[in-house]
């Protein structure tokens, strides 16, 4: 732990969506689909403004900068736009390179989880603020769970099971070091890279409105939790 922070340091938000969105499908990025009229990507920056963040660097697929230019008009914080690579990992390093010299918090953040609630944005960053050097928000897992092998499967206690959302929160020094050392092995989240580099990892509370948009099931759920909040 290192200690408590100032609570007036800037917090910088890098929102990823440079992914193909394969699995979603469509012609445009994912971030750019509509949910409930506004772009996925643009829900997100709201709710991280709303939790706290207080500038963006958003990490775009080569070739469609140029499309991201109204989310950013619309933003209430500075943002600036970045070309990403091809992992998520790489995207992330590349936002990284970006953040003003000023930051000394950094949340990530996938453009795809665009109803992640303020509350759980502001808790990952108080985490941060209360000393933590990276947190994740988690929720249990309701699906039964088994472990494959060679010879057949066998139960998981899903109870000591949780699934991993973000934002993920960082001291800004640690997730650059972490990073910088990971260059060249390969990591799903930036929790465990910086874990992989000797960090503990601090666990603050999910929601089940974070969730990815991953699959053409997944915006229609989405769809449905706009309905419920309006
Ligand atoms: N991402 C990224 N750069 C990559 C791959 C992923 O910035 N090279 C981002 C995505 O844009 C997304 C987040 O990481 O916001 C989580 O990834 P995922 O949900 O898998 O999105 P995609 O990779 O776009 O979708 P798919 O795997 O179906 O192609
Ligand atoms: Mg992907």
């Amino acid at each position: 732990m290192t200690e408590v922070s100032n609570p007036s340091e800037p917090v910088v938000a890098l929102v990823v969506a440079a992914g193909s969105g394969v699995r979603l499908g469509g012609a445009e990025p994912k971030a750019l689909r509509l949910l409930a009229g506004r772009p996925l990507v643009a829900w997100s920056i709201e709710a991280l403004v709303a939790g706290g963040v207080d500038a963006v660097v958003l990490v775009v697929a080569a070739g469609t900068a140029d499309w991201y230019g109204p989310v950013v008009a619309s933003a209430t914080v500075p943002t600036v736009v970045v070309l990403g690579g091809a992992t998520r990992q790489e995207s992330v390093a590349s936002g990284l390179a970006a953040v003003p010299g000023d930051a000394s918090i950094v949340l990530v953040h996938d453009a795809a989880r665009p109803l992640v609630p303020a509350s759980v944005v502001a808790a990952v960053v108080a985490a941060v603020r209360g000393g933590a050097t990276a947190v994740i928000p988690v929720v249990p897992v309701t699906d039964s769970i088994r472990r494959l092998s060679a010879t057949g499967s066998v139960v998981v206690d899903r109870e000591e099971l949780r699934a991993v959302q973000t934002p993920q929160g960082f001291r800004r020094d640690v997730l650059v070091r972490a990073h910088a050392a990971a260059s060249g092995a390969s990591y799903t989240d930036d929790a465990t890279v910086c874990e992989a580099y000797g960090e503990p990892v601090t666990l603050v509370q999910g929601s089940p409105d974070a969730l990815k948009v991953t699959h053409p099931l997944d915006l229609a759920v989405a769809e449905m939790i706009v309905r419920s909040r309006r």
